[in-house]
């Protein structure tokens, strides 16, 4: 992975840096009910207000899709935000123009400042050089720490590293470097554990980990999809059966790369998609007509977890099952289970990342004890496919 700068590179002291976070958090009613990113992205902050930064901090919130709208506006992330880091945080009502130049001016050394939601202006996502030179007038220096957000070419994720001098903030380096670790330069064998519904939406990133693990788990609904194109009898189990020929593809790119795909080889069938139905484990290739597979069989758990064990490392994308709705979170929550006491046991290096990946492996009560747990969800799949995230290269050139 090439180098860049980090916060040990900048001198800091009595200059503005505009740090780039995603505090795009879940909220209800507004209230976080989730303050993870927050929290994360809180030690950057700490350390560049300690050396005596005015610290600015740039994020997005929802999708306001260029327009100012109340529901999307930060102001319910100061009180948090201010929890976070201790300290007492100054908020202005735009990112750019009076409003946000004023209240940069009244800052004084070690002071932090959060801007208003940077998708009110449709600038930031068009990443359009007068709205880049808007924001970048803010600002002395450039930190980019929102890896969750890489995946986007927009103003405050690329443009400005364009025109400041840039550097990673350590939440952007920590998942960098987690992630370099589990895939780029590994420890091998290398498991990957992959779930969803769709293998439409996950083709490109199964293209590339079966270049580039040693063992691959295909769990979820989309597992259903590869046993229909083995000419398993999968019911009325949800499944892309137009893509069977692409199925078929990846698992003859995985035999030519010599990565060992594990399928299911028994599933918990249901005839309705509901909390708590009748349940019956059957073989995955002989589902009954009136049958739909919910989850991984406790045989494919058993077989999944042999295979870890002789793994030093796993990265993991997605649940097996349809966890969310009792008790087909059971695959799901005894892999991850396993997955932690081999990390605990300093057998394993376990990084995970990605959409419903987190909330899984919470409910199984895994997540602190994984090596890492990514903040990101569309650029941890974004790079798993192999992509070059745009807010990453821009810090490196
Ligand atoms: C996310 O939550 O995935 C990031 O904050 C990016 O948000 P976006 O998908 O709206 O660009
Ligand atoms: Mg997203």
């Amino acid at each position: 992975m090439p180098k860049f700068r980090t916060l040990d590179d900048l001198s800091v002291t009595g200059k503005r840096v505009l740090v780039r976070c995603d505090l795009n958090v879940p909220m209800k009613d507004g209230k976080v009910t989730d303050a993870t990113r927050i929290e994360r992205s809180a030690e950057t902050l700490k350390q560049l207000s300690a050396k005596g930064a005015k610290v600015i901090v740039l994020s997005h919130f929802g999708r306001p899709k260029g327009k100012r709208a109340p529901e999307f506006s930060q102001k319910p992330l100061v009180d948090p935000l201010a929890k976070a880091l201790g300290r007492k945080v100054a908020f202005a009502e735009d990112c750019v123009g009076p409003a946000a130049e004023q209240a940069v001016k009244a800052l004084k050394d070690g002071d932090v400042l959060l801007l208003e939601n940077l998708r009110f202006h449709d600038g930031e996502e068009a990443n359009d050089a007068a709205f880049v030179k808007q924001l970048a007038s803010l600002g002395d220096l450039y930190v980019n720490d929102a890896f969750s957000a890489a995946h986007r070419a927009h103003a405050s994720t690329e443009g400005v590293a364009h025109v400041l001098p840039a550097a990673a903030g350590r939440l952007m380096q920590a998942e960098l470097d987690h992630l370099q670790a589990a895939l780029e330069n590994p420890k091998r064998p290398v498991m990957a554990v992959v779930g969803g519904a769709k293998v439409s939406t996950k083709l490109d990133l199964l293209g590339n980990l079966v270049g580039k693990v040693d063992r691959l788990v295909i769990g979820g609904g989309m597992a259903n999809t590869f046993l229909f194109a083995q000419g398993a009898e999968i019911g009325k189990s949800l499944a892309e059966r137009e893509m069977a020929d692409t199925a078929r593809q990846i698992l003859d790119k995985a035999k030519a790369k010599d990565c060992k795909i594990l399928l299911p080889v028994d599933a918990v069938v249901a005839a309705e998609f509901k909390p708590n139905p009748p349940i019956e484990t059957v073989a995955a290739n002989a589902v009954p007509k009136d049958k739909m597979i919910l989850d991984v069989g406790p045989k494919t758990v058993a077989a999944i977890i042999a295979e870890m064990k002789s793994c030093k490392t796993l990265v993991w994308n997605g649940p097996l099952g349809a966890f969310e709705t009792p008790p087909l979170e059971k695959a799901t929550v005894a892999v991850a289970k396993e997955a932690a006491a081999l990390t605990k046991a300093k057998a394993l290096l376990s990084v995970a990342g990605g959409g419903d990946t987190v909330a899984a492996l919470a409910a199984a009560g895994a997540e602190e004890q994984f090596s890492y747990v990514s903040t990101a969800g569309g650029a941890f799949l974004e790079w798993l496919e192999g992509k070059e995230l745009p807010g990453v290269a821009a810090l490196t050139r």
